[in-house]
């Protein structure tokens, strides 16, 4: 493996400075004034505390957070449009939405001054990454309602980079943009990545060659091996940037791209938890869980133990005071349960990714065509010529060893997939059209 770009040497702002005791001193005084800022201006958390029987001035240190309610999707799509704003209209600097796969979109706004805080931890999120000012930045993320080409771009900026706000899609585009303006760095979903990776080749131009050093990759779950595969083909550093839109959007939390272990989350902003995601208790750090969050600084609309079905767990920080978050290995949305197996689309990637002839492109199939869930991966091959049936036998019997569940494999010509130009949708679930 030819080496990657050099890293440049860390810089830390004040916060990823303090001592853990120093942040947690921050986070309480925080807290209790995003407690009481939720239940003084939210008609929602008001009677939600008031039916939990808690007050914020029950809350005196961290370990009280676990008396608050959980907030969950349903609440904000209760609250549709504003109902969860806790600041008068014309403060409200900015909105955003989630279309979401089903029902209405969740809606979220911003003061001026949370924009500010969001371009910071976007900036600190990219310096994390190993970008710095004077970089040229190519977003890819899509511009609009969606958080995730604003959020990164206004953290560019604060940064001190160039931004190139391209937004995604129009893919020959992003390869001739990439190859004029000769960008650093680009922020992108990994899958659309791939796809932007693919169009260089088909036009006879070697990923390997061009002007990018860092892909800061998030928006979806994606695994150590599709890391390999992007730094390997594109010769990058691949780090990952996570973030939710009911939290802030992206910039929640970042890696370090010399420790590529784990994802810090902004402490100082953004209060987690894990809870077992069936009972709701608190689990320890290093138990693997559901992610909630607290917001300690938003004005526009707080969150209060905001269940995000994320499911990962808390790790110590090793260069920052803030905690990590182990790789996000999937939503409890997007757990597919096959013959009472438990799985996730990124244990399919992880082990397509060991089978040569295999792309990364796929999608799980599940269907139910006798009483059984049957899951279908469909893959590409990653050129005409592969074997499919040894690959398909190969991948089947991977996912079989590894993780006892009994699959089928389609593998279809490369490009025989639609490529998504945001997030990837790994499963299609036809369970419904059988009888
Ligand atoms: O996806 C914000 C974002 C934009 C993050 C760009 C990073 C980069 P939502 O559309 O609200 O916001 O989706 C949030 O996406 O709860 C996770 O399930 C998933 N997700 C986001 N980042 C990651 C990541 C944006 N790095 C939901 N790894 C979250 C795994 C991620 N999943």
């Amino acid at each position: 493996m030819s080496s990657l770009p050099e890293v440049p040497a860390r810089t830390l702002d004040d916060a990823e400075r303090a001592s853990v005791e120093e942040l947690r001193t921050l986070q309480t005084e925080r807290m209790a004034w995003s407690l009481g800022h939720a239940y003084a201006n939210v008609p929602h958390y008001k009677s939600a505390f008031d039916e939990a029987g808690v007050h914020p001035r029950d809350f005196k240190e961290l370990a009280d957070l676990k008396h608050f309610p959980f907030t969950a999707k349903k609440d904000l799509r209760d609250n549709y449009p504003f109902g969860m704003f806790a600041v008068p209209r014309d403060q409200v600097a900015r909105i955003h939405a989630s279309s979401g796969t089903t029902g209405k979109a969740t809606v979220v706004g911003y003061t001026k001054s949370d924009l500010d805080n969001w371009a910071a931890v976007g900036a600190r999120s990219l310096r994390a990454a190993g970008v710095r000012p004077g970089d040229r930045v190519h977003v890819a993320y899509g511009y609009g309602l969606f958080t995730g080409g604003l959020g990164v771009h206004y953290g560019a900026e604060a940064l001190g980079c160039t931004v190139i706000p391209i937004s995604g899609g129009q893919t020959a585009r992003q390869v001739q943009l990439i190859r004029d303006f000769e960008p650093d760095v680009i922020c992108v979903t990994p899958s659309y990545l791939l796809a932007i990776v693919d169009e260089m080749e088909k036009q006879g131009i070697d990923p390997a060659a061009t002007s990018l050093r860092i892909a800061v990759l998030g928006a979806e779950p994606w695994t150590d091996a599709m890391r390999t595969e992007i730094e390997q083909r594109l010769k990058v550093h691949a780090v990952d940037i996570y973030g939710l839109s009911e939290v802030m959007g992206p910039g929640v939390g970042n890696e370090d791209v010399a420790e590529k272990d784990g994802t810090y989350i902004w402490e100082d902003h953004f209060y987690p938890e894990i809870v077992d995601p069936a009972t709701g208790e608190v689990l320890p750090d290093g138990a693997k869980g559901e992610l909630v969050f607290t917001s300690l600084t938003k004005q526009a609309m707080p969150v209060v133990r905001y269940r995000t079905r994320d499911l990962t767990r808390l790790l110590p920080g090793l260069s920052r005071p803030m905690r990590r978050m182990e790789r996000i290995t999937g939503r409890s949305d997007d757990m597919m349960i096959v013959r009472g197996v438990n799985l996730f689309p990124s244990q399919i990637e992880e082990e397509l990714l060991t089978v040569a002839g295999l792309a990364p492109h796929f999608v799980c199939v599940l269907t139910r065509p006798a009483r059984l869930d049957e899951l279908c991966v469909r893959v590409e091959a990653r050129e005409a010529d592969v074997d499919r049936g040894a690959a398909a036998q190969r991948l089947a019997s991977g996912v079989k060893e590894r993780f006892g569940v009994t699959v089928t494999v389609d593998v279809l010509d490369p490009g025989g997939l639609e490529r998504s130009q945001g997030k990837a949708q790994r499963i299609l679930d036809m369970r419904g059209e059988h009888n």
